[in-house]
């Protein structure tokens, strides 16, 4: 069983994101969706938001599975059972970030492969970080988040916790 993580912080899930889903699930017989809440860092959407809206965009792959974690990545991935990462690169800029990361996730776990994928040409300018500006000041995200959470990230954007 070809088991693989799909790891971020999906601060909220993008387009890219569900794009990067649907691809990694044609290449594995499972992919595990894990959600980062690193206690240390400020997030716009709660945890509990972020893994209820990737659960929502999966509930009809069951290949996919929607999870947390904090702490290492590879000691989840082996806590998992994953044999590989996969990570999307949207353009060059990602590139020298996901690099870094993917060799130190080497370094500490050198079994655990890391795959990149290029989502839709469409998206690659779509980032969580792009959602969360265009969004906070009322601006379209229609082209930048799923249909079926647009109007709830909309609204939060707008009105913070
Ligand atoms: O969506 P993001 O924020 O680009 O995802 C980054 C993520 C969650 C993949 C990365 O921050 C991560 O794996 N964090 C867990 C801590 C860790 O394992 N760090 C060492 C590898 S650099």
């Amino acid at each position: 069983m070809r088991i693989a993580i799909y790891p971020g912080s999906f601060d909220p899930p993008t387009l890219g994101h569900l794009d990067l889903i649907q691809r990694a699930g044609k290449l594995v017989d499972k992919l595990i969706v894990a959600v980062l809440h690193n206690p240390n860092k400020t997030y716009t959407f709660s945890l509990e938001e972020r893994v209820t809206f990737l659960g929502e965009l999966v509930k009809d792959a069951p290949k996919v599975e929607v999870t947390h974690f904090n702490g290492l990545l590879v000691d989840y991935a082996a806590q998992m059972k994953a044999h590989f990462i996969v990570r999307g690169v949207r353009a060059f800029s990602d590139f020298e970030y996901e690099f870094q990361m993917a060799l130190m996730n080497r370094k500490l776990s050198p079994q655990l492969e890391t795959v990149f994928l290029m989502p839709k040409e469409e998206y690659s300018v779509v980032s969580s970080r792009m959602v969360r500006e265009v969004g906070c000041m009322g601006g379209d995200i229609s082209d930048l988040v799923p249909e079926v959470l647009r109007t709830r990230i909309a609204a939060r954007l707008k009105q913070p916790l």
